[in-house]
């Protein structure tokens, strides 16, 4: 591989001189914030400076975007969009919203900001037009404090390095199976007898939040921190509040100094505990390795985890990667990995439990492909059809990521006509276009797995289906996913079968990834023919 560095006395004394390296700026990158004090006063002033910015701002070219509607200096929408926040309703307004039109425009916070919805719109930013809408600064210095520059929070040569490291490992792994599911598999079923013994129900969301932050760290750090045994866990808690801070800062924009997030330096640091001695610990043994290496002693390179392969790599700059870049990096694949194949597993427990006949199709599948009791391997997947389909029907109603922001770099033309103008903030949104009526039809809202059978998959036209993003940032995990999921589930079914307790209604919403609010509750059984 030409971004591996072979051993040499220079590397060791230079992973070494990291391993005394202290803590950079750990501390100071989670500074406490001032409270809501100013917020109200200012807002109004803020709607005033983004609507004289954007007023400014005529179309050079295309047509003008029309206007949300808004009264009060927009403090109609900033209210309904406050309440349906507080009450669990994002997602829904967002949807309402696109009713109006599903290219929309306002200002808020001091920025342009755009709604598009269209396909056509999605695929000219994340594919044809991919240079001109990064993520932007917004997004980095609301992120900064918990992900630092890693892959998610990068943009330009940074996001490309590790983009390229990252990707072989990604695809050398999806063919070794689900090995690394086996230990956490056999916690969850101890666990599910347990509540079958004691009748009761049981919150599948906290379940599998903790299952793939073990099968995530596995798969990261060859290490795992252990959450299905600790169910309290301070990383796991750490982890949970440190999104819903960013997840709003994101929002506030230029004024996410607003957000309230006094205990973020202690949770960074919660974080940190866990992190930093499984990138010590890697960086000693990599030390050992390479000094056994040149005293000749037989020693293979070890790529078995994410975090080897970084270690034996080096950043944009063609330096090794230092401790806290290393961090960085597992903190941000964690969070790639973990809530999204979290939310994939719970929604898909939740339509399942729902929809008896449809639990039945799948288990009929993986009856005849792979039995009653044998592990699946890589060929057997590939055979579960109808499985892949309910898949894509959890995703295409509840996909992880539900919105994302990009900031438009240099004025540019969408390919419906309009206008938009540099600087502003453009979000799209996968849950809004996965679930428009115009492209999906009349019945978008139901959960129909059929509509991805052979006769009607033809009707998918590109963009219509983006749950793992696409273009040049496409999600690296996708297959990952695609084969965790389906072990697991296979796995499953072959041993249990579950109902939604009887009127229990998810409210789905999301701070960065989705997530249900009042968690999932579900009532496990054996399963017996
Ligand atoms: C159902 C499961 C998953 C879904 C729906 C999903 C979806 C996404 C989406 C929408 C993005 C783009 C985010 C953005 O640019 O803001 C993304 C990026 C990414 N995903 Fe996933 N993901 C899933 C699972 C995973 C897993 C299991 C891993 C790794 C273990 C992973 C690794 C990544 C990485 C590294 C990126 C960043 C790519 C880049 O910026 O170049 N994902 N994913
Ligand atoms: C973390 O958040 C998830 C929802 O995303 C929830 O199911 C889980 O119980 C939370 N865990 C802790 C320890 O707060
Ligand atoms: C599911 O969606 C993916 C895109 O994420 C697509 O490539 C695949 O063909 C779909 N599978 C089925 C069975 O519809």
């Amino acid at each position: 591989m030409s971004t591996t560095v072979a051993s040499s006395p220079t590397l060791v004394s230079n992973l070494l001189a990291l391993l005394r390296q202290r803590q950079r700026s750990l501390v100071k990158r989670g500074k406490a914030n001032p409270g809501l004090a100013m917020l109200a006063l200012t807002a109004v002033l803020y709607f005033w400076i983004g609507r004289l910015r954007a007023g400014k701002k005529g179309p050079s070219r295309g047509k003008a975007i029309p206007h949300l509607k808004t009264r009060l200096f927009m403090l109609d929408v900033g209210y309904k969009y406050v309440k349906a926040r507080a009450e669990g309703d994002e997602l829904k307004f967002v949807q309402d919203l696109s009713k109006e039109g599903l290219t929309l425009t306002t200002e808020f916070v001091g920025h342009c900001l755009i709604l598009a919805f269209e396909p056509s719109s999605v695929q000219h930013m994340l594919v044809k037009n991919f240079e001109n809408y990064p993520k932007g600064p917004a997004f980095h210095k609301a992120f900064f404090p918990f992900m630092g520059t890693g892959i998610f929070n990068a943009d330009g040569a940074a996001w490309k390095n590790q983009r390229a490291l990252a990707r072989p490992h990604f695809q050398v792994t999806e063919y070794k199976g689900a090995a690394h599911i086996e230990t956490q598999i056999n916690q969850v079923f101890g666990i599910l007898d347990e509540v079958i013994v004691k009748r009761a129900r049981l919150d599948a969301q906290d379940l599998w939040s903790r299952y793939t932050i073990d099968t995530a760290t596995g798969f990261l750090f060859g290490d795992c921190v252990n959450a299905l045994d600790i169910p309290q866990s301070k990383f796991v808690s750490a982890f949970n509040y440190t999104q819903k801070v960013c997840g709003w800062k994101v929002r506030l924009c230029d004024y996410q100094a607003f957000v309230p997030a006094f205990e973020f330096p202690q949770k960074v640091k919660d974080m940190d505990a866990v992190l930093l001695p499984i990138v010590d610990s890697a960086i000693a043994k990599e030390i050992q390795r390479r000094s056994q290496a040149e005293a000749g002693a037989e020693n293979e390179h070890q790529h078995d985890n994410l975090l080897n392969h970084f270690l034996n790599s080096v950043d944009e700059n063609g330096k090794p990667f230092d401790r806290i870049y290393l961090r960085d990096m597992l903190m941000n694949f964690l969070l790639a990995g973990r809530d999204t194949s979290t939310n994939l597993l719970t929604f898909m427990c939740y339509n399942l439990g729902k929809n008896p006949e449809i639990m039945k199709r799948v288990r009929d599948e993986i009856f005849e492909v792979v039995g009653k009791d044998r592990k699946p391997d890589h060929e057997d997947i590939k055979k579960l059809k109808f499985m892949k389909q309910v898949i894509n029907e959890t995703l295409r109603l509840y996909p992880a990521v539900p919105f994302n922001i990009k900031t438009c770099l240099e004025d540019d033309v969408l390919p419906n006509g309009y206008f938009i103008p540099k600087g502003s903030l453009v979000v799209h949104s996968s849950y809004v276009t996965h679930r428009m009526k115009e492209y999906w039809g009349e019945d978008a809202e139901e959960f129909d797995p059929d509509r991805w059978g052979t006769e009607r998959v033809k009707v998918v036209r590109p963009f219509m289906f983006f749950p793992f993003h696409a273009g040049p940032r496409i999600c690296l995990g996708q297959n990952f996913a695609y084969n965790q999921a389906m072990n697991t589930m296979t796995r499953l079914m072959q041993k249990y079968t579950w109902k939604v307790v009887d009127g229990f209604v998810p409210k789905p919403e999301s701070d960065i990834t989705m997530y249900s609010r009042n968690g999932m509750q579900l009532i496990f059984d054996h399963y017996r023919d």
